[in-house]
């Protein structure tokens, strides 16, 4: 194992009925109460919310219609407004789209100049509003990491920063508020969540890693077993739980601390799908991700068959690879381009649009001709 650091400082306050003890975490005055298209008023979330607000005696706005794979001219809006407003903090009720564009205003509260700038990297993260989370979705992790993923939709580029300033300061996680996530989106978290654990494990530089692997290997068992029990029931606690702390786990640096550089090239890959056809992230990697192991075969087949025996029970590469496709395709996502309508003429401008994400990423090797050639065994 190799050296590292994991600090990890939010707060994790998991499990039934603990949406209504958010006020008593909150230690600002003046919220802003940021959510998305209405599933919170649905299902009661926002009542639950609002009750403990004024049970601690806080003073809140509200802004909603945050859309998935969120954009940054609403992030711009939503910095004027906080700004105009005087909060103090941002409690983001939703699933990882709210929560990046309350991070991005976070940061964007106290810039002066446009914030994109923090996802060109063009100047350093300085300071943020805390943020306080409500999840709604079990899917992203961004609710115990230092992420935040916005798309620009003038320049087509859907990017990320990084920061230990964007961590929430306090997530209640309850299992409960998940209920309502319909299978689709249950499909497209199980997929994301297994790309976190996975592009660690797959790119990892140092070999000797029995501790990150198990973890690893246990929650992708975990996360795949638990989608299909939610499929069936819905409402079932323990599966809706444990796919939610799995889920939460997969990306909060646990698994990846030790096991020395690694890259994301999947997610740089996908997101390209998605800035260009506003595609679920879930699905966009289920599309990749398969395409990618083919292209890195011969390097990685080993480990393709040490992930193989462990979630499948079977050795031999290809047949892990068809696997995976069938477990994806068995829970309805794609893992095919033309499924999703992508023709073949439009992957050098998706290449070319990746390949600006990985240089900032410093996935140089990924060129336009690498990443041409990955989206081509997606067709
Ligand atoms: O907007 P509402 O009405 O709330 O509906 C949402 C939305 O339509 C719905 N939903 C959420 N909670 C629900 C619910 N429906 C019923 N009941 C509930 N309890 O689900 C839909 C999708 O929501 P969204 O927040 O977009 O999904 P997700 O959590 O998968 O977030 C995806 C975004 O996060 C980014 C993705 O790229 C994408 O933009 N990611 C963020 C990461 C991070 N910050 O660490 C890492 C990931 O790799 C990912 O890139
Ligand atoms: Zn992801």
């Amino acid at each position: 194992m190799l050296e590292f650091v994991f600090h990890n400082p939010t707060k994790i306050v998991f499990g039934k009925d603990q949406t209504q003890r958010i006020g008593e975490f909150i230690k600002e005055k003046r919220c802003l109460l940021l959510y998305g298209g209405g599933s919170i008023f649905k299902n009661q979330i926002y009542e639950r919310v609002v009750e403990s607000l004024k049970n601690y005696g806080k003073e809140w706005i509200e802004k909603g219609g945050v859309k998935p794979n969120p954009v940054l001219s609403f992030v711009y809006e939503t910095i004027d407004l906080a700004r105009k407003e005087k909060v103090e903090c941002i409690l983001a009720v939703g699933g990882g789209s709210v929560i990046d564009t309350a991070k991005a205003v976070a940061l964007g509260y106290f810039y002066e100049g446009d914030v994109w700038d923090f996802f060109i990297k063009k100047v350093e993260i300085q300071k943020a509003l805390p943020v306080y989370v409500i999840l709604t979705l079990a899917a992203t992790g961004t609710e115990m990491n230092r992420y935040a993923v916005i798309t620009n939709e003038k320049t087509k580029q859907k990017f990320n920063i990084d920061s230990e300033l964007v961590y929430p300061v306090v997530s209640i996680l309850d299992p409960v508020n998940t209920y309502t996530v319909p299978k689709e989106q249950v499909a497209y978290g199980c997929v994301d969540a297994m790309l976190h654990l996975l592009e660690g494990y797959f790119t990892q530089t140092y070999p000797n890693t029995p501790i990150q692997d198990g973890f690893v290997e246990t929650l992708v068992k975990v996360l795949m077993e638990t989608t299909q029990k939610i499929f069936e029931s819905p409402q079932d606690y323990d599966s809706r739980a444990n796919f939610m702390w799995a889920t939460t786990l997969a990306l909060n640096g646990l698994t990846t601390a030790g096991i020395g550089s690694f890259g994301f090239p999947n997610h740089i890959i996908a997101h390209s799908l998605s800035a260009f056809y506003d595609l679920p992230h879930g699905e966009t990697l289920a599309i990749v991700f398969p395409a990618w192991l083919k292209y890195k075969f011969s390097e990685k087949k080993d480990r393709i068959s040490k992930f193989g025996e462990a979630i499948f029970k079977e050795r031999d590469p290809e047949k892990v690879i068809e696997k995976l496709e069938n477990f994806y395709t068995s829970i309805g996502v794609s893992v095919r381009l033309s499924q999703v309508k992508i023709p073949e003429e439009d992957i050098p401008a998706l290449a070319e649009n990746a390949y600006g994400f990985a240089k900032i990423r410093n996935l140089e090797n990924y060129t336009p001709q690498v990443i041409a050639e990955i989206l081509k065994l997606a067709k």
